[in-house]
């Protein structure tokens, strides 16, 4: 994945998120062979002509490389164009999805790094808005996204995750109207934000954590309520998700202790699908699960912490994403 494994000073990203006769702020460069850094190949500023895409098309380039310096560009770029890339009839929809993950794993690496920026923040929300949209629209985008999903634990993965597990636990579960959807998505994406107010020497510690370590690290969905209430731009639904995802309806959760329908249906589906990723994802200290195993142990030893109607659904939808 290019966010993990970049070639130094640059952004591996998707070929279909340029658009023809759009001005990129950014320069386009391109790997022509694989022990060389990527030469440059368009300068900002200029119109992607479609000769120039088309040549990129036929060059088989289905990434192209931006400086990482740049980013800021790019991410609003696709922000902007994001809607258009997504109901263009002429790309696939696996191309569309690779976009989009893709968008919205760099955009939540950014908005870790930079947490207060009220651009990234909105920009998530329009990659949000769009996903929604997408899905809705595409029956197959969801499955091609779970697809998508990586296994290797990095916060801006398992926050992309977790944004897609949601909307699609909750559409299984028969949710279909697009704000409450919009809604839902926004929390799940934003919902350990907190984690990047919190001390490095704890959030990216390789070992178990210490019961003090702990202590810090159970904070993050109140730091993370807090910063994004400071913002506000979120409504109350999708703060509720990141101040409550880490509550469980028999009560042993945090930071509040709530209990049962307290806890509101989409803080509970955003719940299922943060466990779930962090049991199937690969961490320092100790293997990814596989999903069987995962599901089964959430079935078996979490029976009392998750709700029970939404965990079938959801183990239903994992059996058969294509449904
Ligand atoms: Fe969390
Ligand atoms: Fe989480």
């Amino acid at each position: 994945m290019s966010v993990a494994n970049p070639i130094r000073g640059f952004r591996e990203v998707p070929l279909a998120s340029i658009r023809v006769d759009s001005i990129t702020e950014f320069d386009i460069h391109i790997q022509t062979r694989r022990d060389r850094p990527p030469i440059l190949f368009r300068e900002r500023s200029l119109p992607v002509t479609p000769a120039v895409l088309g040549m990129l098309v036929d060059q088989r380039h289905h990434h192209i490389y931006i400086p990482a310096a740049q980013t800021f560009e790019y991410r609003r770029y696709v922000g902007k164009h994001i809607e258009a890339i997504l109901s263009d009839r002429r790309l696939p929809v696996d191309a569309k999805c690779e976009v989009l993950y893709d968008s919205a794993q760099g955009l939540m690496a950014d908005i870790l790094e930079q947490p207060r920026s009220k651009e990234l923040v909105q920009c998530g929300q329009n990659v949000v808005a769009g996903t929604v949209r997408f899905m809705m629209q595409e029956r197959a985008a969801l499955s091609y996204l779970l697809q998508l999903v990586s296994y290797d634990y990095y916060t801006y993965t398992h926050c992309v995750n977790v944004c897609v597990f949601s909307l699609a636990l909750a559409q299984r579960s028969g949710i279909t109207d697009f704000d409450t959807l919009r809604l839902l998505g926004e929390g799940a994406l934003l919902h350990d934000v907190g984690k990047s107010l919190i001390d490095p020497s704890v959030t990216k510690c390789k070992k178990g954590l210490t019961e003090e370590q702990w202590e810090i690290m159970r904070k993050h969905p109140v730091y993370g309520y807090q910063l994004l209430t400071e913002h506000g731009m979120l409504h109350g639904a999708s703060l509720d998700i990141v101040r409550h995802h880490h509550e469980k309806v028999n009560g042993t959760g945090y930071p509040d202790g709530l209990r049962g329908k307290t806890i509101e249906p989409l803080v509970r589906i955003s719940t299922i699908a943060d466990v779930f990723d962090a049991l199937t994802t690969r961490r320092t200290y100790r293997d990814a699960m596989a999903s069987f195993h995962a599901l089964s142990l959430m079935k078996s030893e979490m029976s009392r912490q998750l709700d029970q109607e939404l965990l079938r659904t959801f183990i239903e939808m994992m059996g058969n994403p294509a449904k």
